[in-house]
Formats: structure tokens, C-alpha cells, sequence
């Protein structure tokens, strides 16, 4: 029998994310980690079950971890979790997406336990943007001195995550491009999601990955190159001239769950199996009585062949669940 994690549309989920904390430090105003009143503050997993739980996906053929919040590094000793982590055999690429803010402090030990690399959200190239964005003073700097710690410390490619939302910060696109020329890192300008905290998202709101190519192309003529893997979120496209390349993710208009890869670990122990499951499966009961690896390993083949097949944002009759990005990073 295969070792491989199957759903049951055939799918190979080789791609885990894992959720370290629901806390964040910065409170932008579409992300539910914005409002302490949102955070569980109970039933968060110690470090160990992290890493535990970390070796049985790898067991089940799980070779990319992706560390998520809230903000991820906030959560004390994530610098020794990465270590277990990147010591897991067949686990060939440990990343984290990060707001930026503690990175001058801690990418250099960060890359030093075995950290591959960083995506780093920045939704505007603006200052007096980004600081009405992340309702944080004092943000911005900390974010580019982050990127500049990031790249002394070898975590590349660094990418830039941008949430495009119409109206809010559009007037980046430009500038992004720009500033992805100037930083030499790779920009992915996202489209935005219905999983906001106050439930803003409207179809309005979300700017495509088409309307973004075609300005930035218009000042800095692009070339496509494919994906890495057909799972992957973002579509590449270099700079014709040879200056760096940017990414475009497209949930809305080119939605990708046909061939994704991905399972979730919200902090609190459940798994999520889309970023639009409306069903979660708690693991604390099988901590709690002391199962065995082998049999949470059962558990989570199982439950993965009921896998979503897809997100339903496209359909006539969608409406946004009371969901957000809270617990899960994205
Ligand atoms: P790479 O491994 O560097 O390609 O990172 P990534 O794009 O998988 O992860 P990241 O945390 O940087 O997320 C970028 C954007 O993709 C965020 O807006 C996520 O919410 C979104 N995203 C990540 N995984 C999924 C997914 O499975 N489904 C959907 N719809 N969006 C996703
Ligand atoms: N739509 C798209 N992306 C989102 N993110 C958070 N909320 C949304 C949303 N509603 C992004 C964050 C971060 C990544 C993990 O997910 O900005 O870069
Ligand atoms: Fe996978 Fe669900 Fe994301 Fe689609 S929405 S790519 S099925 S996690």
C-alpha cells in the first residue's frame, strides 16, 4: 500500500500548513487575528504535539511544511520547532509566512535550525498604506528591515504577499512592481477572499490576477513561465528584462483546487481540509487518550478522502460562510 496521503478524488496532499498561534501583533483590517476578542486562548498545541504531529504527516509522505498564525513568530520556541521540524526525514522544504516584524530579530536563528524560506505579507509599498492597512505604527520599517534580515540570512526566495482589494489598495500594483525590481523579491499579488473577519468581501472588491498582469506589463513588459507544480497557488511571470519575477494568485478567477495539495492545522489541534471546509477534525480527544501514531495516522487517511473537492465562491448561489483566516494563515 501506498505511504502517500490520498483524498478521495485522487488527489496527492503532500503539502501541510500548520497554524502555531491565532495571535497577531499587527491588526489589519480584513484578518480576523486583528481582534484579541477573536482568540481561543485555550486548547493551543504545545510544541511537542506540533512536532509530533509533524513527523506522522511526513510518515504519510507530507515533504512540505509551511508554519502559519496569526503571526507565527510570536509563539515562543518557534525557532526549536523548526529545528525538529526540518529534521524530519523526507521533509524537503520548511517555510513560514510571516508579517515581518520580529524577522530582524530572528531570521538569522530561524535559518540557522533549518528554515528554507519566508513569505512575508506587505500590502502596501506605501507607508502612510500600509500603516492605515495594518492599523500598526511604526509597522513598515520593521517589515523592510525584516525583508533586508531575511535575505542577509539566506531565507530565499523571499516573497512579498499582497491582498489586492479594490478601492483599499489597488494604486499599489505599480509600485509593487517596482519595489519587487528594486528588493529582488518575488511579489504575489493575491486575490482577495471571502474568508475576511467582518464579512466585507463582495465580489467588487476582489481585483483579478488578469487586471494586475495587464498594468504591470504595461510599464514592465512580463513573460509567463509555468508553476513549479500544478498545485502550486501563484502563476510566475518574469520581468521581460530580466530584473526578478512576480506571482499572481488567483482563488477567484482561476481557482487551483483541481490539483491541490494542501491539508491545515488549525493551533488548536484540528485539521482542516480547504481553507473553505465549514468542518473541522479535532485531534485533542485522540491526544487526550493517549493514541498512538499510527492510529492518528488512520485518522487523518481517513478523513482526507473526504477532502473538499473544491471552493464554491464561483457558484451562482455563494454566500460567505462565517469563516475567516483566523487560526489558519491562510
Ligand atoms: P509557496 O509555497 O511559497 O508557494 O506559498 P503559498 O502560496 O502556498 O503560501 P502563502 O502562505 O504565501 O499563501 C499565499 C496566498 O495563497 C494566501 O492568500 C493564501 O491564503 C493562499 N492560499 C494558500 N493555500 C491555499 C489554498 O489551498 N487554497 C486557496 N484558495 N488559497 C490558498
Ligand atoms: N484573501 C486572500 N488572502 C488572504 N490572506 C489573509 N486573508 C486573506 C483573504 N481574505 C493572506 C495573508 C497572508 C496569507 C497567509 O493569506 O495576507 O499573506
Ligand atoms: Fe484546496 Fe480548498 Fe484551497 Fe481549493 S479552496 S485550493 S480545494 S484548500
Amino acid at each position: 500500500m501506498s505511504t502517500h496521503l490520498i483524498d478521495g478524488l485522487g488527489r496527492r496532499i503532500s503539502d501541510l500548513r500548520i497554524s502555531v498561534t491565532d495571535r497577531c501583533n499587527f491588526r489589519c483590517f480584513y484578518c480576523k487575528s486583528a481582534d484579541p476578542m477573536n482568540y481561543s486562548g485555550h486548547d493551543a498545541m504545545s510544541l511537542e504535539e506540533i512536532a509530533r504531529l509533524a513527523r506522522i504527516f511526513a510518515s504519510l509522505g507530507i515533504e512540505k511544511i509551511r508554519l502559519t498564525g496569526g503571526e507565527p513568530l510570536l509563539r515562543s520556541g518557534i525557532e526549536k520547532l523548526v529545528a525538529e521540524i526540518a529534521a524530519i526525514p523526507g521533509v524537503r522544504d520548511v517555510a513560514l509566512t510571516t508579517n515581518g516584524w520580529l524577522l530582524p530579530e530572528k531570521a538569522q536563528a530561524l535559518a540557522d535550525a533549518g528554515l528554507d524560506r519566508v513569505n512575508i505579507s506587505m500590502d502596501a509599498v506605501d507607508r502612510a498604506k500600509f500603516t492605515e492597512i495594518t492599523r500598526t505604527p511604526d509597522a513598515y520599517d520593521k517589515v523592510i528591515a525584516g525583508i533586508a534580515a531575511a535575505r542577509r540570512a539566506g531565507l530565499e526566495p523571499i516573497k512579498v504577499n499582497a491582498v489586492l482589494v479594490r478601492g483599499m489598495n489597488d494604486d499599489q500594483v505599480e509600485d509593487f512592481a517596482t519595489f519587487a525590481r528594486e528588493h529582488q523579491v518575488i511579489v504575489r499579488f493575491i486575490e482577495f477572499m471571502p474568508l475576511d473577519a467582518d464579512r466585507h468581501w463582495t465580489r467588487d472588491l476582489v481585483v483579478t490576477a488578469e487586471e494586475t498582469r495587464r498594468r504591470i506589463h504595461a510599464v514592465y513588459p512580463l513573460e509567463d513561465f509555468t508553476r513549479d507544480t500544478p498545485s502550486e497557488t501563484a502563476r510566475k511571470y518574469r520581468f521581460a528584462d530580466g530584473h526578478g519575477e512576480i506571482g499572481l494568485v488567483a482563488p477567484v478567477s482561476l481557482p487551483f483546487c483541481g490539483a491541490c495539495s494542501r491539508i491545515r492545522m488549525t493551533s488548536d489541534a484540528k485539521i482542516r481540509t480547504c481553507l473553505f471546509s465549514t468542518r473541522d477534525h479535532d485531534l485533542r480527544p485522540l491526544f487526550d487518550r493517549g493514541a498512538s501514531d499510527a492510529e492518528i495516522a488512520q485518522f487523518i487517511r481517513d478523513l482526507t478522502l473526504h477532502k473538499e473537492p473544491r471552493h464554491h465562491i464561483n457558484d451562482p448561489d455563494f454566500v460567505p460562510a462565517n469563516r475567516s483566516m483566523v487560526f489558519i494563515g491562510g
